[in-house]
């Protein structure tokens, strides 16, 4: 199975930013666990931007793809101030899992709004950098 993960805005400083809340692991280690935990089976191509414009542009290019399974997106901050993004998931093929490595229900009332979670195919969020296990789970269901 092939899956493309997408992150958005300040995740290239995850494993040093705000530790308590995201968790000490890198992109890269979270891409390595994933590695590990799945082997042969799962071939996951890990992207990361700190642009809307580019999100936007990776998910039309990707989004017709059928050889994945599915989009895995950590959209960042852009989940909940962003129309643009919610545009694009209602506008591809793919299926796409949202996901926060943080349990935003719980968090500011900003980020108890995802405008992107209404166009998703389903959304995981509070387990750590296991939501990316879990939401490449919920792909291949
Ligand atoms: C996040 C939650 C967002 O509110 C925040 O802006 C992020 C990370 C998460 O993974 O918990 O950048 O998406």
């Amino acid at each position: 199975m092939k899956v493309l993960i997408i992150n958005g805005p300040n995740l290239n400083l995850l494993g040093t930013r705000q530790p308590e809340i995201y968790g000490h692991k890198s992109l890269r280690d979270i891409a390595l666990d994933l590695a590990d935990e799945f082997g042969p089976d799962l071939v996951a191509e890990w992207w990361q931007s700190n642009s809307e414009g580019a999100i936007i542009d990776k998910l039309h290019e990707a989004g017709f793809d059928h050889s994945y399974a599915g989009i895995v997106l950590n959209a960042g901050a852009y989940t909940h101030t962003s129309l643009a993004i919610a545009d694009a998931i209602a506008a591809i093929e793919l299926p796409v899992v949202e996901v926060h490595l943080s349990n935003v229900a719980a968090r500011e009332p900003i980020r108890r709004t995802s405008l992107i979670a209404p166009v998703c195919a389903g959304s995981i969020a509070g387990f750590g950098a296991k939501v990316y296990s879990l939401a490449v789970r919920a792909l291949a269901l």
